[in-house]
């Protein structure tokens, strides 16, 4: 009978088999897919896989150091991690169309790691976490793309490697319980989705360093406060926007003209639908205090109430 020990099993040793002694190249993004696929690689081939976490400067506060010491430290696995923020935020400069950054976030993003690629000389195979899902929705492309959803897909295309996908017959829920069951912590096997172009297409318009800065750290008190409340779980998805407004407040005596910061939480099966979350108006009440206490810049806290129709999820 089919349990995920077994799977595990037939999959090292189906890995074990195809590799030999070749070597193995991954791209690591920290979300659920990517780590599930190292793992899995990496107790069947140990030192034979590498992978490459391109840090673009765009995800969330102390997430890329977070999963730097997952996957170094508590797995032994070669990483090797390019700062790449530079070289984004250079190419995002002055851009402020959505699908634009997009783009340009997911050619970049295809240049860094054939860059570092190339320096890897005798490498045979690429690991990618393709779900089932991925497998059958290429098939079915819909009419009309309404956000161009990036993420590593590209690359196989465009390399001379062979493909190694042992995620590509399970569905999402299969794969965090084979994360559980390789010993992934429960904060990377639970987390909830993040988009490949990350905080770029939180900050609307024109990205800056600053702006970036009122993202991650109004995000941070965001995701710490809903754990906290014990509502990791129930909402799907839950982060905060740079609308680019500023608007008039007062601290002390003096006026202020400072940021506004959107608070985003959904309920949803799968993001194509969704409703807003219904936080307690008591957590709410701490997000907020917290956000314009702590974030230096931001005098107002307002909280998006649509449903996905007719809004989107991610504001841009
Ligand atoms: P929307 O905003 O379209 O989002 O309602 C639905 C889900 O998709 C995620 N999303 C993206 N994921 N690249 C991604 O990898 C993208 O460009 C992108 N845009 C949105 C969004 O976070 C939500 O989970």
């Amino acid at each position: 009978n089919w349990t995920m020990e077994n799977f595990i099993e037939l999959e090292v040793e189906k890995i074990r088999n195809q590799v030999q002694d070749k070597k193995v190249l991954c791209a690591l993004s920290g979300g659920v897919d990517s780590s599930v696929v190292a793992v899995l690689l990496h107790r069947a081939i140990g030192d034979q896989l590498t992978c490459i976490f391109v840090d673009h400067g765009l995800l969330r506060k102390n997430e890329a150091e977070d999963v730097m010491k997952m996957f170094r430290e508590g797995f032994n696995i070669n990483v090797i991690k390019v700062d790449a923020q530079d070289r984004f935020l250079g190419k995002l400069k002055g851009v402020d169309d959505p699908e634009e950054k997009r783009k340009i976030i997911g050619n970049e993003f295809i240049y860094v790691f054939e860059d570092q690629a190339s320096k890897l000389h005798d490498i045979d195979y690429l690991a990618q976490g393709t779900l089932y899902t991925d497998v059958i929705e290429s098939g079915t492309q819909t009419a009309q793309t309404i956000k161009s959803h990036h993420n590593v897909g590209g690359l196989p295309e465009r390399m001379n490697f062979d493909l190694i996908e042992p995620l590509n017959t399970l569905f999402k829920d299969e794969v965090r319980v084979l994360g559980e069951e390789l010993g992934i912590p429960e904060h990377i096997v639970w987390r909830q989705p993040f988009p490949g172009p990350g905080l770029a297409i939180r900050v609307l318009g024109e990205i800056t360093e600053d702006k970036l800065e009122l993202v991650k750290e109004s995000d941070a008190i965001l995701r710490e406060e809903i754990k906290h409340a014990g509502l990791d779980r129930d909402v799907w998805q839950y982060f905060t926007v740079l609308p680019g407004i500023q608007s008039v407040g007062v601290m002390g005596d003096e006026r202020t003209y400072d940021h506004a910061i959107g608070i985003r939480a959904v309920t949803s099966i799968d993001g194509m639908t969704s409703d807003w979350a219904r936080i307690p108006y008591d957590v709410l009440e701490k997000i907020s205090t917290r956000i314009v206490n702590e974030v230096k810049h931001v005098n107002r806290v307002v909280y998006d109430i649509t449903s996905k129709p007719p809004s989107t999820i991610e504001w841009e």
